[in-house]
């Protein structure tokens, strides 16, 4: 069986979370739904990154101890990706005993075979981005990122000989074109980052306590980086006493995370893993911001949106939907309470809600719940929704492959306003006069139920819940009628179609937002 193995960023947190932070979650969650429908064998890792002097300063801030912030974080967080329905298999946190121990394993492997030394540093120090800035990379003065003060420090420490990998990182880069994407990060890190020349990069503090002491020099604390990106490893048990998942699922296929963070995953992480002698990620991929009157959506910016209250309001589905669908992945989006409610109601009320709630509510009205058995008819509108209904998933998947969410969401909705189209077209309601075209309606339901039971396969990467809803109401409870390719098929549900009716889906929002 073919593995997938697919991350997020393992994440940090002061304060609560916004939906900003459930974007990359989601949408590597829907990537490993994908997969595993298409037979893979999937690994998701998602976490929390626990370590440094942001949360040192943040516990003590709160009167908590550093552990206790922590286990509060990932316990928020958790519930976050409950709430966000979003089933991962490793939840990685930087504070586990197993990984602090790969990573004291890995710092000194580095340092025995010469590619860690020992220095000194003065550099200007964003501490809550925890990430030092040459004076050039600074806008007025402040930090690129978030634009607060920088700090001057200067320390005794631990350096990584990036330099030394910058050739073979350039050699990875122009061999694998898509090692980077989109392709815009790629220049951009290619051209302004790599090819201007690779430093030696600080990868120990004295200046703080609270991370993974290095064993051999007890005063330094192993620097944020060399202490998270390899949490991607070592969950897998690399550099532990078993490490068979890391021999399965290694290297991973995607780290999927957010702009800001790509410098760290396509440039540090490779070179630590060049070094290493392991093999390089197949794909680091960087979307955009989910911003917020124009802003990455943040605390500090007074413009977060809480996941819980919308996910109460509209549902999860809904929320998932209008995540990836919205917004194309790769640059910012902006967030707005007005598209969330016009693309609810115009996709999910009145496009796929009403599809459901109009041939159940026919079946019954017509057939008394029961459809009787029909022949297929060949002539058009029937066989144009057949094809467009047999060649749907094969486009979904063209576009699944490239992150493309929203158009392949575009793709399945497209069948569905055409299964909309449809039902104008054959005018039940006018077959429905004539008895001698009793045949002729019931074939029009069928095809309806049919398209229906194959919607229900396409959106459940992105909409794991609204499939059952579906199912229930036309009593599909062949779990082979669920199964990934068969949504390729049409003709596969049995003709005797029983409905059950039940609420609406996706209840019309009435209210402005
Ligand atoms: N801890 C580091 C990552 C270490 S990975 C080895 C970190 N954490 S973070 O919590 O600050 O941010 C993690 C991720 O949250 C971002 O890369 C992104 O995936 C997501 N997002 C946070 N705010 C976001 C938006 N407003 N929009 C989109 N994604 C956002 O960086």
């Amino acid at each position: 069986m073919k593995t997938y193995y697919i991350t997020t960023p393992i994440y940090y947190l002061n304060g609560d979370p916004h939906i900003g932070h459930t974007y990359t979650t989601v949408a590597a969650d829907t990537m490993a739904r994908y997969k595993k429908a298409r037979g893979y064998d999937v690994k998701f890792l998602t976490g929390s990154d626990e370590h440094g002097q942001k949360v040192e300063r943040a516990a003590a801030e709160a009167g908590v101890s550093p552990q206790k912030f922590v286990d509060d974080l990932a316990a928020t967080f958790k519930g976050i990706w409950k709430l966000m329905n979003c089933e991962y298999d490793f939840y990685q946190r930087t504070t586990n005993p197993a990984h602090r121990e790969s990573i004291k394993r890995l710092f000194k492997k580095l340092f025995d075979q010469g590619d860690i030394y020992k220095g000194s540093y003065e550099g200007l120090y964003c501490t809550p981005c925890e990430t030092f800035f040459t004076a050039r990379d600074l806008n007025d003065g402040n930090c690129p990122d978030c634009n607060r003060r920088v700090e001057t420090i200067s320390e005794e420490c631990y350096f990584f000989k990036m330099s030394k990998y910058q050739d073979a990182l350039i050699k990875h880069y122009e061999e694998n074109p898509e090692f980077l994407m989109p392709l815009s990060r790629r220049n951009e890190m290619l051209n302004n980052f790599i090819k201007p020349g690779l430093e030696d990069l600080c990868v120990s503090r004295t200046s703080f306590k609270w991370g993974i002491p290095v064993d051999f020099d007890p005063g330094h604390v192993i620097y944020v980086w060399i202490d998270a990106l390899p949490n991607y490893v070592t969950a897998l048990g690399f550099l532990s006493d078993d490490d068979s998942l890391y021999k399965r699922y290694w290297p991973a296929d995607l780290h999927l995370m957010a702009k800001e963070i790509v410098r760290f995953h396509s440039i540090i992480w490779p070179c630590v893993l060049l070094a290493l002698g392991e093999p390089l990620p197949k794909q680091v991929f960087g979307h955009g911001w989910l911003q917020y009157n124009g802003q990455k959506m943040g605390k500090s910016l007074g413009n977060a949106i809480c996941p819980k209250t919308l996910v109460d309001e509209y549902g999860v589905d809904a929320m998932r939907y209008f995540l990836l669908r919205e917004f194309t992945f790769g640059p910012d989006g902006n967030f707005t309470p007005a598209a969330l409610i016009t693309r609810y109601n115009a996709d999910l009320a009145n496009d796929l809600g009403n599809l459901l709630s109009r041939t159940v509510g026919m079946v019954d009205k017509y057939f008394g719940g029961t459809l009787p058995s029909s022949k297929e008819e060949n002539s058009d509108p029937n066989r144009e929704l057949i094809e467009m209904a047999t060649s749907m998933l094969e486009k979904v998947e063209a576009r699944m492959e490239k992150l493309a969410f929203s158009e392949a969401l575009n793709e399945i909705w497209n069948l569905v306003r055409r299964a909309n189209k449809y039902i104008d077209e054959t005018a039940p309601w006018v077959l429905a006069k004539d008895e001698s075209k009793a045949p002729e309606l019931a074939n029009v339901l069928y095809n309806l139920a049919e398209t229906l039971r194959i919607l229900a396969i396409a959106i459940t990467p992105v909409m794991p819940n609204t499939p059952t809803i579906i199912r229930e109401q036309l009593n599909i409870t062949d779990p082979a009628l669920y199964k990934w390719e068969s949504a390729k098929k049409f003709g596969l549900l049995p003709r005797a179609v029983t409905v059950t009716k039940g609420s609406a889906a996706f209840p019309r929002i009435e209210k402005k937002p």
